[in-house]
């Protein structure tokens, strides 16, 4: 059974950055959010490389430097951003898992499959 949790007011999503959510209160990140323009692209936090390594070298720190990929700082893993699948790094071809979004009005939720 699927939930949908609230993340977060869309304006707390600045262009061009990610951010991390805790939706199910585990004590650490399981989601992260990166705003691009009008769209918005939700992963699991959770490297396919070594599942359940924590991406994030910091607090929302999901990007490399010019924001155009995510990174996984344990190992280096780039990922694209609006794929999700690795481009470059240990896990090359394999793939984050999408998070579906519900936006309403300006707020942003997460649907979470009974698996998260
Ligand atoms: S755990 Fe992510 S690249 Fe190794």
């Amino acid at each position: 059974m699927n939930r949908v949790v609230f993340l977060c007011r869309l304006e707390e999503l600045p262009d061009g950055q990610s951010r991390g959510f805790d939706p199910l209160k585990t004590g650490r990140d399981t989601v992260l959010v990166v705003r691009q323009g009008r769209d918005l692209h939700a992963w699991r936090d959770d490297c396919p490389h070594q599942p359940g390594a924590a991406m994030a070298w910091r607090k929302d720190a999901y990007l490399n430097r010019d924001g155009s990929r995510i990174v996984c700082h344990a190992h280096g893993a780039r990922f694209d951003i609006a794929t999700g699948v690795c481009t470059l790094g240990p896990c090359q071809g394999q793939a984050l898992t999408r998070v579906p979004l519900l936006i309403s009005t300006d707020h942003v939720y997460a649907v979470l499959s009974g698996a998260d």
